[in-house]
């Protein structure tokens, strides 16, 4: 059986991934702040684990590591937080700016930190971080958004570093933009199973050889 970790499960994204892994047979560690509300999901799928896990906690990110302490084929590092995307210069909210790298950036750093050795037992020994196109320091034609920009760049720098790292150890690094996703706004090309069903497939298919790519949910390569 294989095996996955996510993180931010109960949002829109990651209760898909959460909810097609385990559909597909998969061992689902789903983790995130105020998992009672994946209680329906987890009693379709007794294959799913849910875990109190702010990623911002260390202590308790290492404990939950601690806890699983199996072989984890994938981990995807989905939780992410953001406000403010349409405030212009002169506008920033500091505080919200530091939460932001805090969870975006910071957070996915430790989580892969932790749980390498996991990832390195396992058979697919993938890590895939979703990003944003947002991130994109040479698409970035709008401004704005200072906050979740870099936070997201950063997190881009830092997988990047991570493929170099991390490719002794046979661990495959992957960002990933989901797409504009959305089951509410009818503007939104993409609901979160359909993103999910792309990025899936996208998992699955790449491997070492292309470690510390950033693509589309599908499968187009995407400029840092
Ligand atoms: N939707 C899009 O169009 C889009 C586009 C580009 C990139 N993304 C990226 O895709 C990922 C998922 O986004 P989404 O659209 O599914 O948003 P979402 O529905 O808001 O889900 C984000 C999840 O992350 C959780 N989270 C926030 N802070 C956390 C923390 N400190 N520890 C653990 N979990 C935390 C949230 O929990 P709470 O609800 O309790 O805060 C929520 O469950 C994010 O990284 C986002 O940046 C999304």
């Amino acid at each position: 059986m294989r095996t996955v970790l996510v993180t931010g499960a109960n949002g829109l994204i990651g209760r898909e991934f959460t909810r097609q892994y385990a559909a597909d047979g998969w061992r689902v560690f789903a983790t995130g702040i105020g998992m009672d509300s994946l209680a329906g999901l987890c009693a379709e799928y007794p294959a799913i684990a849910a875990l109190e896990m702010d990623v911002t906690d260390f202590a308790r990110v290492e404990e939950v590591a601690a806890q699983i302490d199996e072989p984890l084929d994938l981990v995807i590092s989905n939780a992410g937080y953001y406000v403010d995307l349409l405030k212009r210069f002169g506008g920033t909210d500091y505080d919200a700016f530091r939460r932001m790298v805090e969870i975006n950036t910071v957070g996915p750093l430790h989580l892969a930190e932790t749980f390498a050795p996991l990832v390195e037992r396992s058979l697919w020994k993938k890590m895939v971080f979703i990003s944003a196109r947002q991130g994109s320091i040479s698409l970035n034609v709008t401004g704005g958004a200072y906050g979740y920009r870099a936070s997201k760049a950063a997190l881009n720098a830092c997988i990047k570093s991570m493929s170099i790292d991390l490719l002794h150890r046979g661990i495959a690094v992957l960002a990933l933009h989901p797409g504009y996703v959305s089951d509410t706004d009818e503007l939104a090309p993409l609901t979160g199973a359909e993103s999910v069903r792309h990025m899936r497939s996208v998992i699955r298919r790449y491997n070492l050889h292309e470690t510390g790519s950033f693509l589309m949910f599908n499968d187009n390569p995407l400029p840092w």
